[in-house]
Protein backbone atom coordinates (compact mmCIF):
# COMPACT_ATOMS: atom_id res chain seq x y z
CA UNK A 1 0.00 0.00 0.00
CA UNK A 2 1.44 3.79 -0.92
CA UNK A 3 2.92 5.24 2.12
CA UNK A 4 2.98 8.83 1.40
CA UNK A 5 0.82 10.39 4.17
CA UNK A 6 3.38 9.52 6.88
CA UNK A 7 5.81 12.02 7.58
CA UNK A 8 8.71 12.03 5.28
CA UNK A 9 11.57 10.48 8.42
CA UNK A 10 9.04 7.71 8.79
CA UNK A 11 8.80 6.85 5.29
CA UNK A 12 10.02 3.77 3.92
CA UNK A 13 11.05 3.96 -0.06
CA UNK A 14 8.17 4.08 -2.53
CA UNK A 15 8.48 0.46 -4.09
CA UNK A 16 7.74 -0.14 -8.02
CA UNK A 17 8.05 -2.97 -9.79
CA UNK A 18 8.89 -3.39 -13.32
CA UNK A 19 8.07 -6.48 -15.04
CA UNK A 20 8.26 -6.54 -19.03
CA UNK A 21 7.99 -8.72 -22.38
CA UNK A 22 5.17 -11.02 -20.66
CA UNK A 23 4.52 -12.55 -24.35
CA UNK A 24 1.06 -13.88 -23.19
CA UNK A 25 0.15 -16.65 -25.97
CA UNK A 26 -3.52 -17.56 -26.65
CA UNK A 27 -4.85 -18.47 -29.92
CA UNK A 28 -8.26 -19.90 -28.92
CA UNK A 29 -10.62 -19.51 -31.48
CA UNK A 30 -8.95 -17.61 -33.96
CA UNK A 31 -9.51 -18.03 -37.73
CA UNK A 32 -7.07 -19.40 -39.78
CA UNK A 33 -7.38 -16.54 -42.33
CA UNK A 34 -6.38 -14.02 -39.12
CA UNK A 35 -2.29 -15.32 -40.04
CA UNK A 36 -2.97 -14.49 -43.25
CA UNK A 37 -0.54 -11.22 -42.76
CA UNK A 38 2.83 -10.97 -40.99
CA UNK A 39 1.35 -13.72 -38.30
CA UNK A 40 2.45 -16.15 -40.82
CA UNK A 41 6.09 -15.84 -39.90
CA UNK A 42 5.21 -15.06 -36.06
CA UNK A 43 3.41 -18.26 -35.65
CA UNK A 44 5.87 -20.41 -37.42
CA UNK A 45 8.28 -18.75 -35.02
CA UNK A 46 6.20 -19.73 -32.07
CA UNK A 47 5.86 -23.06 -33.21
CA UNK A 48 9.80 -23.11 -33.80
CA UNK A 49 11.92 -21.34 -31.82
CA UNK A 50 9.84 -19.65 -29.23
CA UNK A 51 7.42 -22.39 -28.70
CA UNK A 52 7.05 -22.44 -25.15
CA UNK A 53 9.13 -19.73 -25.25
CA UNK A 54 7.04 -17.44 -22.24
CA UNK A 55 5.07 -19.99 -20.09
CA UNK A 56 1.60 -17.72 -19.24
CA UNK A 57 1.84 -20.21 -15.69
CA UNK A 58 5.02 -18.01 -14.78
CA UNK A 59 2.85 -14.83 -15.49
CA UNK A 60 0.43 -15.75 -13.28
CA UNK A 61 3.29 -16.83 -10.80
CA UNK A 62 4.03 -13.50 -11.05
CA UNK A 63 0.97 -11.56 -10.66
CA UNK A 64 0.37 -13.57 -7.57
CA UNK A 65 4.10 -12.63 -6.32
CA UNK A 66 3.25 -9.03 -6.98
CA UNK A 67 -0.15 -8.85 -5.52
CA UNK A 68 0.83 -10.45 -2.30
CA UNK A 69 3.88 -8.41 -1.73
CA UNK A 70 4.37 -4.78 -0.42
CA UNK A 71 5.39 -3.20 -3.90
CA UNK A 72 3.34 -0.22 -3.71
CA UNK A 73 2.92 0.32 -7.60
CA UNK A 74 3.58 -2.30 -11.06
CA UNK A 75 4.99 -1.02 -14.01
CA UNK A 76 4.89 -3.39 -17.64
CA UNK A 77 7.16 -2.00 -20.26
CA UNK A 78 4.94 -3.90 -23.19
CA UNK A 79 4.74 -7.14 -25.55
CA UNK A 80 2.44 -7.97 -22.81
CA UNK A 81 1.32 -10.55 -26.37
CA UNK A 82 2.66 -12.23 -29.04
CA UNK A 83 0.06 -11.21 -32.40
CA UNK A 84 -2.04 -9.14 -31.03
CA UNK A 85 -4.74 -11.37 -31.07
CA UNK A 86 -8.18 -10.56 -29.04
CA UNK A 87 -7.54 -14.20 -27.21
CA UNK A 88 -4.21 -12.98 -26.22
CA UNK A 89 -5.25 -9.16 -24.85
CA UNK A 90 -7.97 -11.29 -23.19
CA UNK A 91 -5.61 -13.47 -21.67
CA UNK A 92 -3.41 -10.45 -20.88
CA UNK A 93 -6.36 -8.32 -19.23
CA UNK A 94 -6.89 -11.71 -17.08
CA UNK A 95 -3.19 -11.68 -16.34
CA UNK A 96 -2.87 -7.51 -15.41
CA UNK A 97 -6.76 -7.70 -13.22
CA UNK A 98 -4.38 -10.44 -11.12
CA UNK A 99 -1.86 -8.17 -10.15
CA UNK A 100 -3.98 -5.42 -9.54
CA UNK A 101 -6.11 -2.94 -9.92
CA UNK A 102 -5.92 0.24 -12.40
CA UNK A 103 -4.56 2.38 -9.40
CA UNK A 104 -1.43 -0.16 -9.16
CA UNK A 105 -0.37 -0.79 -12.25
CA UNK A 106 0.91 1.47 -15.32
CA UNK A 107 1.77 -0.36 -18.64
CA UNK A 108 2.44 0.48 -22.42
CA UNK A 109 2.18 -1.39 -25.63
CA UNK A 110 5.36 -2.95 -26.76
CA UNK A 111 5.75 -3.74 -31.25
CA UNK A 112 4.03 -7.32 -30.48
CA UNK A 113 1.13 -5.63 -28.89
CA UNK A 114 0.92 -3.58 -32.82
CA UNK A 115 2.06 -6.57 -34.56
CA UNK A 116 -0.72 -5.38 -37.22
CA UNK A 117 -2.19 -2.56 -38.92
CA UNK A 118 -5.63 -4.15 -38.12
CA UNK A 119 -4.37 -4.21 -34.07
CA UNK A 120 -3.20 -0.47 -34.56
CA UNK A 121 -6.30 0.86 -36.53
CA UNK A 122 -8.79 -0.78 -33.91
CA UNK A 123 -6.88 0.58 -30.85
CA UNK A 124 -6.82 -3.06 -29.55
CA UNK A 125 -4.45 -2.76 -27.00
CA UNK A 126 -6.04 1.09 -26.14
CA UNK A 127 -9.24 -0.78 -25.83
CA UNK A 128 -8.27 -4.08 -23.24
CA UNK A 129 -6.53 -1.63 -21.40
CA UNK A 130 -7.81 1.73 -21.45
CA UNK A 131 -8.17 1.90 -17.15
CA UNK A 132 -4.52 1.22 -17.01
CA UNK A 133 -3.63 4.10 -19.27
CA UNK A 134 -5.26 7.41 -17.24
CA UNK A 135 -5.58 7.97 -13.81
CA UNK A 136 -8.15 7.09 -11.68
CA UNK A 137 -11.42 8.75 -12.40
CA UNK A 138 -10.15 10.67 -15.38
CA UNK A 139 -11.61 10.52 -19.06
CA UNK A 140 -10.74 6.85 -20.90
CA UNK A 141 -12.08 8.84 -23.97
CA UNK A 142 -8.58 9.34 -25.28
CA UNK A 143 -7.44 5.84 -24.82
CA UNK A 144 -10.24 4.19 -26.51
CA UNK A 145 -10.44 6.82 -29.64
CA UNK A 146 -7.12 8.37 -29.99
CA UNK A 147 -4.84 4.95 -29.91
CA UNK A 148 -1.24 5.85 -30.67
CA UNK A 149 -2.13 9.48 -30.29
CA UNK A 150 -2.73 9.22 -26.29
CA UNK A 151 0.70 8.83 -25.51
CA UNK A 152 2.19 9.86 -23.94
CA UNK A 153 0.02 9.66 -20.61
CA UNK A 154 1.01 10.82 -17.43
CA UNK A 155 0.08 8.66 -13.86
CA UNK A 156 0.86 9.91 -10.35
CA UNK A 157 1.12 6.58 -8.09
CA UNK A 158 2.66 9.05 -5.60
CA UNK A 159 2.26 12.65 -4.93
CA UNK A 160 6.19 13.10 -5.53
CA UNK A 161 6.39 10.48 -8.82
CA UNK A 162 5.19 10.79 -12.17
CA UNK A 163 5.36 7.87 -14.93
CA UNK A 164 5.41 9.21 -18.26
CA UNK A 165 3.98 6.23 -20.99
CA UNK A 166 5.18 6.50 -24.27
CA UNK A 167 4.41 4.60 -27.16
CA UNK A 168 7.63 3.43 -29.38
CA UNK A 169 5.53 0.38 -30.52
CA UNK A 170 4.02 0.33 -34.48
CA UNK A 171 3.54 -2.36 -36.97
CA UNK A 172 6.30 -3.33 -39.21
CA UNK A 173 6.64 -5.28 -42.23
CA UNK A 174 7.68 -9.54 -41.20
CA UNK A 175 11.03 -9.90 -39.27
CA UNK A 176 11.34 -6.30 -38.17
CA UNK A 177 10.74 -5.49 -34.57
CA UNK A 178 11.86 -1.45 -34.99
CA UNK A 179 10.24 1.31 -33.22
CA UNK A 180 9.34 4.98 -33.24
CA UNK A 181 8.31 7.25 -30.34
CA UNK A 182 7.82 10.79 -33.02
CA UNK A 183 8.04 14.26 -32.56
CA UNK A 184 4.41 14.73 -31.58
CA UNK A 185 4.60 12.83 -28.44
CA UNK A 186 8.24 14.10 -27.62
CA UNK A 187 6.68 18.04 -28.17
CA UNK A 188 3.94 16.64 -25.71
CA UNK A 189 6.32 15.09 -22.86
CA UNK A 190 7.71 18.64 -22.47
CA UNK A 191 4.25 20.23 -21.97
CA UNK A 192 3.00 17.29 -19.39
CA UNK A 193 6.59 17.71 -17.48
CA UNK A 194 5.81 21.64 -17.46
CA UNK A 195 2.39 21.45 -16.06
CA UNK A 196 3.57 19.59 -13.30
CA UNK A 197 3.01 20.72 -9.67
CA UNK A 198 6.18 21.99 -7.64
CA UNK A 199 6.58 18.96 -5.51
CA UNK A 200 7.04 15.87 -7.96
CA UNK A 201 10.81 14.93 -7.90
CA UNK A 202 10.71 12.00 -9.73
CA UNK A 203 10.03 11.66 -13.23
CA UNK A 204 9.84 7.86 -14.27
CA UNK A 205 9.92 7.56 -18.66
CA UNK A 206 8.46 4.58 -20.02
CA UNK A 207 9.27 3.40 -23.52
CA UNK A 208 9.64 -0.16 -24.89
CA UNK A 209 12.26 -0.44 -27.09
CA UNK A 210 15.79 -0.06 -25.58
CA UNK A 211 18.08 3.02 -26.35
CA UNK A 212 21.66 1.20 -26.42
CA UNK A 213 22.67 -0.30 -29.49
CA UNK A 214 22.70 -4.32 -29.65
CA UNK A 215 25.39 -6.60 -31.46
CA UNK A 216 24.23 -8.23 -34.78
CA UNK A 217 21.24 -7.77 -36.57
CA UNK A 218 18.95 -6.74 -34.10
CA UNK A 219 20.65 -3.08 -34.03
CA UNK A 220 19.10 -2.96 -37.71
CA UNK A 221 16.18 -4.68 -37.76
CA UNK A 222 14.43 -4.33 -34.15
CA UNK A 223 16.15 -0.93 -32.41
CA UNK A 224 14.28 2.51 -31.95
CA UNK A 225 15.03 4.79 -34.67
CA UNK A 226 14.59 8.14 -32.75
CA UNK A 227 16.49 7.20 -29.99
CA UNK A 228 18.89 9.91 -30.17
CA UNK A 229 16.06 12.67 -30.37
CA UNK A 230 14.16 10.86 -27.42
CA UNK A 231 17.79 10.91 -25.46
CA UNK A 232 17.97 14.20 -26.04
CA UNK A 233 15.00 14.74 -24.36
CA UNK A 234 15.07 12.88 -21.43
CA UNK A 235 17.53 15.57 -20.76
CA UNK A 236 15.24 18.17 -21.54
CA UNK A 237 12.82 17.04 -18.97
CA UNK A 238 15.18 16.41 -16.10
CA UNK A 239 14.00 12.39 -16.07
CA UNK A 240 15.20 10.68 -13.26
CA UNK A 241 15.20 7.15 -15.26
CA UNK A 242 14.16 5.77 -18.58
CA UNK A 243 12.42 2.08 -17.88
CA UNK A 244 12.51 -0.02 -20.79
CA UNK A 245 11.80 -3.54 -22.39
CA UNK A 246 11.83 -5.37 -25.84
CA UNK A 247 15.37 -6.94 -25.45
CA UNK A 248 14.53 -10.10 -23.35
CA UNK A 249 18.14 -9.91 -21.52
CA UNK A 250 18.77 -7.32 -19.10
CA UNK A 251 20.16 -3.87 -19.71
CA UNK A 252 21.58 -1.59 -17.57
CA UNK A 253 23.41 1.44 -18.28
CA UNK A 254 23.20 5.52 -18.40
CA UNK A 255 22.23 8.75 -20.85
CA UNK A 256 25.46 10.92 -19.84
CA UNK A 257 25.37 14.32 -19.41
CA UNK A 258 25.73 16.48 -22.25
CA UNK A 259 28.69 18.16 -21.92
CA UNK A 260 30.22 14.96 -20.67
CA UNK A 261 31.40 15.67 -17.36
CA UNK A 262 28.68 14.20 -15.28
CA UNK A 263 27.36 17.08 -14.26
CA UNK A 264 26.48 19.46 -16.81
CA UNK A 265 24.46 22.82 -17.54
CA UNK A 266 21.53 22.73 -19.33
CA UNK A 267 18.34 24.52 -20.37
CA UNK A 268 15.40 22.36 -19.33
CA UNK A 269 11.69 22.96 -18.98
CA UNK A 270 12.69 24.75 -15.79
CA UNK A 271 15.49 26.90 -17.30
CA UNK A 272 19.06 26.49 -16.86
CA UNK A 273 19.64 23.48 -14.94
CA UNK A 274 22.17 21.30 -13.35
CA UNK A 275 22.15 18.16 -15.17
CA UNK A 276 23.20 14.17 -14.46
CA UNK A 277 23.35 10.85 -16.25
CA UNK A 278 19.85 9.60 -16.35
CA UNK A 279 20.21 5.73 -15.54
CA UNK A 280 18.22 3.41 -18.50
CA UNK A 281 17.12 0.47 -16.47
CA UNK A 282 15.87 -2.78 -19.07
CA UNK A 283 14.47 -5.48 -16.76
CA UNK A 284 14.49 -8.22 -19.03
CA UNK A 285 11.92 -10.73 -20.20
CA UNK A 286 9.60 -11.60 -17.29
CA UNK A 287 8.35 -14.71 -18.62
CA UNK A 288 11.49 -15.91 -20.40
CA UNK A 289 11.80 -20.14 -20.43
CA UNK A 290 15.25 -19.25 -22.62
CA UNK A 291 15.73 -23.13 -24.44
CA UNK A 292 14.38 -24.57 -21.08
CA UNK A 293 15.78 -23.15 -18.79
CA UNK A 294 13.41 -20.47 -16.96
CA UNK A 295 16.32 -18.92 -14.87
CA UNK A 296 16.64 -16.19 -17.18
CA UNK A 297 12.82 -14.43 -16.06
CA UNK A 298 13.69 -11.64 -14.43
CA UNK A 299 12.06 -8.57 -12.86
CA UNK A 300 13.40 -4.95 -10.98
CA UNK A 301 11.92 -3.10 -8.00
CA UNK A 302 13.13 0.21 -7.79
CA UNK A 303 13.14 1.75 -4.30
CA UNK A 304 12.38 6.13 -4.79
CA UNK A 305 12.94 8.34 -2.11
CA UNK A 306 11.23 11.54 -1.13
CA UNK A 307 14.32 13.50 -3.57
CA UNK A 308 14.81 10.29 -6.68
CA UNK A 309 15.61 7.01 -7.08
CA UNK A 310 18.03 5.25 -4.28
CA UNK A 311 18.43 2.10 -5.40
CA UNK A 312 16.76 -0.69 -8.11
CA UNK A 313 16.90 -4.63 -6.92
CA UNK A 314 16.50 -6.90 -9.48
CA UNK A 315 14.73 -10.85 -9.17
CA UNK A 316 15.42 -13.83 -10.72
CA UNK A 317 13.28 -17.07 -10.86
CA UNK A 318 14.94 -19.73 -8.97
CA UNK A 319 13.07 -22.90 -10.69
CA UNK A 320 13.64 -24.60 -7.97
CA UNK A 321 12.21 -22.99 -5.36
CA UNK A 322 9.40 -21.94 -7.81
CA UNK A 323 9.79 -18.54 -6.60
CA UNK A 324 11.79 -14.98 -7.68
CA UNK A 325 14.76 -14.26 -5.45
CA UNK A 326 17.11 -11.19 -4.99
CA UNK A 327 19.53 -11.40 -7.63
CA UNK A 328 21.37 -8.22 -7.46
CA UNK A 329 21.41 -5.53 -4.63
CA UNK A 330 21.91 -2.59 -6.30
CA UNK A 331 21.46 -2.16 -10.51
CA UNK A 332 22.40 1.70 -9.88
CA UNK A 333 26.25 1.12 -10.14
CA UNK A 334 26.05 -0.82 -12.87
CA UNK A 335 24.13 1.33 -14.52
CA UNK A 336 25.96 4.64 -13.65
CA UNK A 337 29.01 2.77 -14.73
CA UNK A 338 27.83 2.27 -18.69
CA UNK A 339 27.16 5.05 -20.64
CA UNK A 340 25.06 4.10 -23.59
CA UNK A 341 26.76 5.96 -26.67
CA UNK A 342 24.19 6.77 -28.89
FE1 LIG B 1 9.47 -6.08 -28.26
Amino acid sequence: MPNSSLPASDRRPFRIAHISDLHVLDLAGTKWHRFLNKRMTGAVNLAGMRRNAHPTYLAELLADRLRESDIDHVIITGDLTNLALESEFARARLIVERIGPPAFVTLIPGNHDLYTRGSLRHHRFEHTFSDYLVDEGDDRRSALTNGRLHYPFVRKPAPHVRLYGLSSAIPTPPLLAFGHVGKAQLERLRQLVAAEPPEVRVRIMLVHHNLHHRVGIADHVASLFDRKAFSAVMHDVKATAVLHGHTHNPHQGHLPARLDAGVAIAVSVDGPQLQSDIPVLGCGSSTWNHRGSLERARFNVLEIGDEGLERVVSYRLDANQGAFLPEHDDLLDKALGKRIDL
